[in-house]
């Protein structure tokens, strides 16, 4: 498939549902709070999403997905599925939403902390929040796409932190991944020059130890190799003649740059 352009229709409805990604994100956050458990978060993140939002979340029996969204806490690095574990003090978390609504996807995550996290599990958390900005800035109209991943890898190792190879960043638009992948490292291809009515995902997955994953038994966990610990954020983003407009902007989040 080629990489689909959205039209005017098109980019109005993902804005709707970028809007409704970040307002999931924004919804939970004050729950985010040690003692909860993350069962407890998709269950309010499902129903928000389904009766409040009269959407739909795009991960639940997503090829097997088992649950609403996905909550990946310390050196699991994305794709965790919820569970009855009680998140405690120290813990650090990323909430990843994906949201359908008049058929287009919205897809957003980002990190929380529980209660006061460690020195290095902020510094983890900042860094990969400046390599998604990064990436972002990266994403504009006549520039190869893999500028992209060349300056985030670039930032993320000049901070001593490794970027995730197997997992990248998506176009998105009718269906949840779409092309093209959009990788957080450097490579010899430049890929495809961006153009406007593009939309696609930026998330770089970011480890304070080496850069290997490994996918436990369940099928969709990822976990760093050397249970380091691992941050990761998303947005979703449209190419438009001007440069970027970010689709999943959270309320009172201003661009860092
Ligand atoms: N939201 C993830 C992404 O950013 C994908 C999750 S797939 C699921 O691409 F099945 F685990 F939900
Ligand atoms: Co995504
Ligand atoms: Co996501």
């Amino acid at each position: 498939m080629p990489i689909s352009i959205k039209n005017g229709s098109d980019i109005e409805k993902m804005r709707v549902v970028g809007g409704l990604t970040a307002e999931v994100l924004d919804m939970i956050s004050p729950y985010v709070q040690p003692g909860i458990t993350t069962n407890e978060l998709d269950r309010m993140c499902h129903d928000y999403i389904v009766n409040v939002q009269k959407a739909v979340p795009a991960p639940l029996n997503y090829r097997g997905f088992p649950k609403s969204i996905c909550t990946s806490v310390n050196h699991q690095v994305c794709h965790g599925i919820p569970s009855d574990k009680v998140l405690k003090n120290g813990d650090i978390l990323n909430i990843d939403i994906t949201v359908i609504k008049n058929g287009f996807h919205g897809d957003a995550s980002r990190m929380f902390c529980l209660g006061k996290p460690s020195i290095r599990a902020q510094r983890l958390i900042d860094v990969a929040y400046e390599c998604l900005w990064i990436g972002i800035r990266e994403a504009l109209p006549g520039v190869p796409l893999n500028n992209i991943g060349r300056a985030v890898q670039t930032y993320a190792e000049s901070r001593n932190c490794s970027v995730v190879r197997e997992y990248c960043g998506h176009g998105i638009g009718r269906e949840f991944h779409e092309e093209p992948q959009v990788l957080h490292y450097r490579e010899s291809d430049p890929g495809p020059t961006l153009l406007p009515g593009m939309t696609f995902t930026i998330e770089p997955m970011i480890n304070a130890g080496r850069k290997e994953v490994k996918l436990l038994p369940d099928g969709w966990t990822v976990v760093t190799k050397d249970h380091h610990l691992s941050a990761q954020w998303e947005h979703t983003v449209l190419i438009t003649e001007q440069g970027t407009e970010i689709l999943t902007l959270g309320k009172g989040e201003t661009p860092p740059i």
